[in-house]
């Protein structure tokens, strides 16, 4: 039964409609509803001190399922994602089968409807079973809902398949093909970005080349076709500069920079912490602040997690045998607010922004990203953004390998409301 719900005396951040003011919002019947239309005996939440924003939208994550669900199922994926603040997350295609066809696109979908607690806008892979080697079914994946394709894990090597790739998708309509860039020769073997602490850890290194190279490639295939390019995980400075370029050529390109590049650098492998191993590398503190002056002047559209859970036995072992990525979608928001809107480096509005309405747009999910406006579905989220804590396992999700474990985040997920229904009331999943 949708539950209606008044919540009360909240700073309302709406990116969709432009607007930061305090004010009441009602929920009923699964929709917005003005405060005064609401029946009576309405669940009442005071939500005096909190920020009400449109619920986030997460347009990479990897939910392990099928095949990886010692690391991650759809369920324990989108009980994280709720606890995170998260509405709606896209699903990466590397799972074991691949999502490289209609049917394990339905599955995921299926799961997700069974576990109630997120919607889900499955990525479908470019190339069958990730190989490189010919075009997945896009055609019956875009019937099944994708709107967006990705190789994510690996490059699309081979430029005439991404051109190709490029050039179909235009036939869809609103399809983006999104982009690992990460050369493969240029990295092969690479445990961390190349440079001066990779040469004192001794770790063999991946060059920033790595990944402009792929950048330049997939920019010039941009200009080729006239399709719709979107760059995953950007991690150098270099990539920001040519994407800052494309736009203003007119290209139709947007991009996406994750909580953990935003946040750390090379220099905090010095631990060895396999956490913090992740593709593409962490690099230099000139980078990372590359990567946050994009995020703030538009140039790099969307924050995506890259929640990349791995069982124990992938990461507590020597750093060049661990699995690479971290576990994101629990923290990703108070990261933000912690690392860049408290220190005055990115607005609130834009972050809510690059966490909601932005990926809302890329996905084709009409749904999600606001506004917060009497008819449109209730997908909210409420959070404090003065309460302190300190990142700890156990996660919601079914792993624990967070780059953030230790540190101390302000900012925290108090209530999550999907399709008009309360999933997390303070702080703690319903269901
Ligand atoms: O660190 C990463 N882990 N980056 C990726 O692109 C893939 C991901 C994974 O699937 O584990």
């Amino acid at each position: 039964m949708p539950e209606a719900i008044l919540l009360r005396g909240g700073r309302v951040v709406d990116p969709a409609a432009g607007r930061d003011e305090v004010a009441d919002v009602g929920v009923a019947e699964g929709r917005i509803v003005p405060p005064d239309a609401l029946p009576a005996g309405a669940l009442e939440l005071d939500c005096s001190g909190l920020v009400i924003a449109p619920g986030l939208v997460d347009p990479h994550t990897h939910l392990r399922q099928p095949g990886g669900e010692d690391a991650e199922t759809v369920e324990t994926g989108c009980r994280a994602a709720a606890l995170g603040g998260y509405t709606a997350v896209a699903p990466m295609a590397n799972t074991d089968p691949v999502a490289d066809d209609a049917a394990v696109i339905r599955e995921v979908i299926d799961l997700a409807a069974a576990a109630g607690l997120c919607d889900v806008y499955p990525v479908g892979a470019v190339t069958r079973g990730l190989a490189g080697e010919d075009l997945a079914e896009l055609g019956e994946m875009v019937e099944a809902g994708v709107r967006v394709f990705s190789d994510d894990g690996r490059v699309v090597a081979n430029p005439q398949l991404l051109r190709n790739a490029l050039t179909y998708a235009l036939a869809f309509g609103e399809v983006a093909i999104a982009e690992h860039c990460e050369d493969p020769a240029l990295s092969e073997g690479g445990q961390m970005h190349e440079g001066q602490h990779s040469a004192v850890l001794g770790l063999q290194g991946k060059p920033r080349e790595s990944e402009e190279i792929v950048v330049a490639r997939d920019l010039a295939l941009a200009r080729l076709t006239g399709g719709r390019l979107h760059l995953l995980h950007l991690s150098s400075a270099g990539s920001v500069e040519m994407v800052r370029r494309a736009k203003a050529e007119g290209l139709r390109v947007t991009a996406e920079v994750t909580p953990h590049h935003l946040v750390f650098t090379d220099a905090d492998l010095v631990t060895y912490d396999t956490n913090l191993k992740v593709n593409p590398p962490l690099r230099t503190a000139e980078d990372r602040a590359a990567l946050r002056r994009g995020l703030a002047d538009g140039t790099i559209d969307v924050i995506g997690t890259d929640h990349a859970p791995h069982p124990v036995e992938r990461k507590e072992v020597e750093f060049d045998q661990a699995a690479p990525g971290t576990i994101g979608l629990e923290t990703a928001l108070a990261a933000v607010l912690t690392e860049l809107v408290e220190p005055g480096e990115l607005s609130l509005l834009r972050a809510i922004e690059a966490m909601s309405t932005a990926p809302a747009r890329l996905l084709g999910a009409a749904d999600h990203g606001g506004p917060i406006e009497p008819g449109r579905p209730a997908m909210l989220v409420a959070f404090d953004p003065a309460a302190t804590w300190v990142v700890e396992p156990p996660f919601a999700s079914r792993s624990r390998n967070s780059a953030f474990i230790g540190r101390t985040l302000r900012g925290r997920v108090v209530h999550t409301i999907y399709r008009g229904e309360l999933v997390v009331a303070d702080g703690k999943a319903e269901r």
